[in-house]
């Protein structure tokens, strides 16, 4: 049993999660080890939040163990079938996206990866780097979840009006709930949708800057989604959009086998890619991830053609 004496938040989160998952203690030792000032910064930060918020540090661990758990799991089906369990939204919808309780444990989780798994951290620190400082006008993000990107894209521009559609209830609450904490609704336009992103209409405006981070695996058809990002950008709209390759999951339903192939997928969706972060499976190069059909983070910086 883990005991709360005067350690400081951070080492009570590892000492919880460890605690409920001792063979994860390497792993977590070691990438929080490596981790940056900012990073760790950042990490603070977001379990205060979460603590100031009515979850307790046994709670924050095991949404953080959950999500790697499951991910073992579903890599371990991965390595032994070479294709992801499932491969359709009515699959998953039911058990993870409409299923509140399991929903805000993975949200929970996912965002504490960013801060904890290398690969994450990497994709976080693309995101922060190549995002317009102070930009104006309209954000929109499709499937927030979490909210952690939504919330930093409020502080890192300066928009008038940040839209966020996500198909979750679960998703649409937890980004609205990190927006008011962080004080962000006092000051800008924020217009929560739980909607199908597909169903978005184009607007007579377009967006000056559009954000879709780990969707497009999620989704029975993404190139449907790439176009209809297209749609609602203009020709300098800073277009931003994460996925994985061989990277199971317990809802990720469309599996890229190649960087080129997303790539490829972008530009007949009327997009160019104009920066781009591959990151391969650890200790592996992108060639070697690839032949072994190891997981890979890829992470675009897009402009409507
Ligand atoms: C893995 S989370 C990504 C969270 C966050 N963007 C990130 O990068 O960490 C995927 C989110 O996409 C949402 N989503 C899935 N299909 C969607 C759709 N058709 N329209 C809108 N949101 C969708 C899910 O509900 C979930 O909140």
């Amino acid at each position: 049993m883990v005991e709360l004496t005067d350690k400081t938040v951070l080492e009570n989160f590892v000492a919880h999660v460890v605690d409920q998952n001792p063979m994860h203690v390497n792993f977590i030792t070691s990438a929080l080890g490596r981790a940056d000032a900012d990073t760790l910064q950042r990490l603070n930060q977001y379990l205060d939040y979460c603590l100031s918020n009515g979850l307790d540090m046994a709670s924050l661990a095991d949404c953080y163990n959950t999500i790697s758990r499951d991910t073992f799991r579903e890599e371990m089906y991965f390595r032994s079938k070479k294709k992801y369990r499932y491969s359709k939204f009515s699959e998953v919808a039911e058990a993870v996206y409409f299923n509140e309780e399991y929903m805000k444990k993975y949200m929970y989780g996912l965002a504490l990866t960013s801060f904890i798994w290398p690969n994450h951290v990497a994709m976080h620190n693309f995101f922060i780097a190549t995002f317009p400082k102070g930009l104006t006008g309209n954000y929109l993000e499709v499937g927030p979840g979490h909210g952690y990107y939504f919330m930093q894209a409020a502080s890192l521009g300066n928009f008038e009006k940040l839209v966020g559609v996500d198909i979750s209830p679960a998703s649409v609450a937890l980004t609205r709930d990190i927006i008011r904490h962080f004080g962000f609704d006092r000051d800008r336009q924020i217009d929560l949708r739980e909607a199908d992103f597909l169903a978005m209409v184009a607007t007579p405006e377009p967006y000056s800057c559009i954000v879709m981070g780990e969707v497009l695996e999620h989704v029975e058809e993404p190139d449907r989604f790439l176009r209809a990002i297209a749609a609602l950008s203009g020709a300098d709209t800073h277009i931003y959009v994460t996925t994985c390759i061989n990277a199971p999951a317990v809802d990720h339903i469309y599996l890229f086998r190649d960087p080129a192939a997303i790539e490829q997928m972008a530009r007949d969706s009327g997009l160019t890619v104009v920066d781009a972060l591959c990151v391969p499976y650890a200790n592996h190069t992108l060639e070697q991830s690839l032949a072994k059909s190891l997981p890979v983070n890829v992470a675009y910086v897009l402009r409507r053609s």
